[in-house]
């Protein structure tokens, strides 16, 4: 197959099952993280702290393929406490991995790549709805989904083949909403939210949820930028 698809985040959750669905549906799949258990014969794993600009750097992508697809998937919550409680903010790790890291990446992919380019950022409610306990993750969210519009605003322009979503996937059942539910309720005023989604059996599993995402990028299903798997039925 022509096309490679770059997936970051791939040792658990939607990242994980994302690049099985595109492994399974026969495409070459490069995971990018700090760790994969993933094991299949049109995978290769590129090791990558995604906080780290040197890692970053390091990642390169093969500018010859016919399209290449990245999702920048890998995020992380932050510390889940009013943001002048913490003790050592954490704002500068949430902002480098969920949007420093996806705009180093897509700036390095459109730079190399010669043919099409199809780019998911996994994005998230959060980025609408502002959630105490929740800042710099709200913030990082709100960010990545300006940098989508604005980048697909400039890669019309130029009248290259380049597809941007800046996509939030719906309440999937991964251990970032187990992280959330061990939150203080003292620190967090949404707890009882999250605790009932999980009572009431409304997560979405990773599975179904990265099987909309491909059929979003695959078929391109949703033609705005910022938009939600929930759209798709
Ligand atoms: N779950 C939800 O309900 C939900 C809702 C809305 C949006 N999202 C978004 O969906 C995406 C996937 O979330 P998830 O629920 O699957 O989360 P998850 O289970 O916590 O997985 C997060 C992934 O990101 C990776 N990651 C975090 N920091 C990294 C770093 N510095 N370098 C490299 N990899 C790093 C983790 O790898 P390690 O094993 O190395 O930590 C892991 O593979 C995130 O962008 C999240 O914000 C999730």
């Amino acid at each position: 197959m022509k096309t490679k698809v770059y997936v970051t985040g791939v040792s658990r959750g939607l990242g994980k099952a994302v690049a099985e669905k595109f492994l399974h549906e026969g495409y070459s799949v490069i995971g990018i993280g700090r760790t994969s258990d993933i094991h299949h014969e049109n995978y290769t794993f590129q090791a990558c702290d995604l906080s780290v600009s040197s890692d970053l750097k390091n990642i390169q992508f093969d500018a010859e393929s016919e399209e290449i697809i990245l999702i920048n998937n890998a995020g992380q919550i932050g510390h889940l406490q009013r943001i002048s409680d913490q003790k050592e903010p954490d704002f500068e790790e949430v902002l480098r991995v969920n949007t420093l890291a996806p705009m180093y990446l897509s700036w390095t992919c459109l730079n190399q790549a010669k043919g099409a380019v199809k780019i998911a950022n996994i994005s998230s409610g959060a980025a609408t709805r502002a959630i105490p306990g929740w800042a710099a993750y709200c913030a990082s969210k709100a960010a990545l989904d300006r940098f989508s519009e604005t980048l697909q605003l400039e890669e019309s322009e130029k009248g290259r083949d380049v597809r941007i979503w800046s996509v939030a996937p719906g309440v999937i059942d991964t251990a970032m909403q187990e992280k959330i539910r061990a939150a203080s309720p003292a620190n967090f005023s949404s707890l009882d939210t999250f605790l009932d989604l999980k009572k009431n059996d409304e997560l979405t599993s990773p599975e179904a949820a990265s099987d909309k995402l491909f059929r979003l990028i695959v078929h391109a299903e949703i033609n705005r930028v910022v938009c939600s798997l929930r759209e798709i039925e």
